[in-house]
């Protein structure tokens, strides 16, 4: 799993990094030197991108609709300069980076080699293209991870730097930088925004009581957890009974972040304006088939039903330039985005001591693949990918 291959490379960068020498490959090609699954032994290049790609994660929740990206610039193996993108509309990794490396170094930037997770913008947008600096650095190589599919770069930085004499080395740690922006890649490429599905459910597979009554199946801690993946994506979507029934506020009170953009199924435009999700605090989207309108927090976004509603929404998403969702239930929401094979992830929270007897049935994954568990006390946490 992608996962683990880059949490086994952290443990190889942090313990042994230090007794691997550049040679180590030709040893391990050699079969002088082995690779266990404990030790995954990384390339030069694997391991300055691991870097730029842990630099890169450190824009989480700040840079969005943008890329994370981290750069760093090499100079005799050793770093003369780290950085990354920070905030949304700020500088970009190789600015950062470029910017960050000591006076007495800077003589040094045009000899370095630049190491960036994602391929250097072209374009002017809210600053300038990276790959000019890089150009007027007199940089004369570059390793990137990965090709930037957004329609403006989509390898003309690559194409520009390669016809300015930079030699550039890529794809290195590709599937790592594009797990990591997994939203972005998605929302480029699919023209949808990624994802997410989430509930809590019983031992025995439910996720409400008799008639829908509201019963309480993850703990607080989990609870907490929730917030913050909340917190992490662009919006949040509820059906029209979860609305009605559990009258969420889909907010991340739990947790310090970003409130997602909450997205509610309203067909008929029936819902109580007195719901919590309704109370203009934060920006709302709800989809019916009425009326296209804007009131205050709340966007009220008209579909034909012959369309669909899936599609309707994965348009309304995309148009306000929103790259993920969690959608959180209820059970027929949840099973009409996995009767269309349209999600990306599945996070399902099972509390092992808990019985619903009589209950809301609990929707199933198709074509899921398990990467990752986690118990928290009762809760087992199970994390899918869609094959
Ligand atoms: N355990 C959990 O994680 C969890 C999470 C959320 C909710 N819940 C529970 O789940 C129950 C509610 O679930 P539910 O399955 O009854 O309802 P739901 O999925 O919240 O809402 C279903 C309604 O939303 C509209 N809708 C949903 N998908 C649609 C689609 N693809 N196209 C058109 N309309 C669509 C329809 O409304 P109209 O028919 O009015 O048009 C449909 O009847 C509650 O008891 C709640 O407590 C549990």
């Amino acid at each position: 799993m992608v996962q683990n291959r880059i949490e086994k490379r952290i443990i190889f960068q942090s313990s042994l990094f230090n007794l691997a020498e550049k040679t180590d490959v030709d040893k391990m090609n050699a079969g002088i030197l082995k690779c266990t699954p404990n030790f995954v032994l990384l390339s030069i290049h694997e391991t300055y991108m691991q870097r730029c790609l842990q630099l890169a994660a450190s824009g989480a929740g700040a840079v969005a609709p943008n890329p994370m990206v981290g750069a760093v610039l090499v100079h005799d193996d050793r770093i003369i300069g780290e950085g990354f993108h920070t905030k949304y509309g700020e500088a970009h990794a190789e600015v950062n980076c470029i910017n960050s490396v000591a006076v007495q170094d800077q003589e040094l930037i045009k000899e370095g080699i630049l190491y960036v997770s994602l391929e250097p913008c072209n374009h002017y947008g809210k600053t300038p293209a990276c790959t000019d600096l890089i150009i007027h650095s007199k940089i004369k190589k570059v390793v990137v991870a990965c090709k930037d599919p957004f329609e403006k770069v989509n390898g003309s930085g690559i194409e520009k730097l390669r016809a300015n004499g930079v030699e550039v080395i890529m794809p290195v740690l590709e599937k790592d930088a594009m797990w990591l922006n997994r939203r972005f890649f998605t929302f480029h490429e699919k023209k949808r925004p990624y994802i997410i599905l989430k509930w809590a459910q019983s031992d025995n597979l439910k996720m409400a009581g008799e008639h829908s009554t509201v019963i309480k199946i993850s703990n607080e801690i989990t609870d907490r957890l929730v917030h913050k993946w909340r917190s992490e994506e662009a919006g949040i979507m509820v059906g029209t009974n979860t609305a009605l029934t559990d009258d969420p506020s889909l907010t991340t009170r739990l947790w310090k972040g970003n409130h997602p953009v909450r997205v509610v199924v309203d067909a008929a435009l029936k819902l109580p304006a007195s719901l919590n999700l309704l109370d203009d605090r934060y920006p709302t989207i709800i989809v019916n088939t009425c009326k296209r309108e804007t009131l205050g927090s709340k966007l009220f976004y008209k579909y034909e039903a012959m369309d669909g509603l899936l599609p309707a929404t994965m348009q309304a998403l995309q148009q306000q330039n929103l790259l993920s969702v969690i959608i959180e239930g209820g059970g027929k929401l949840l099973s009409s985005f996995i009767r269309s094979g349209l999600w990306d992830e599945a996070r399902i929270i099972t509390n092992r001591q808990l019985y619903i007897k009589d209950g809301i049935n609990a929707p199933t994954l198709e074509n899921e693949i398990l990467f990752k568990k986690e118990l928290i006390r009762s809760d087992e946490i199970c994390y899918y990918k869609r094959n």
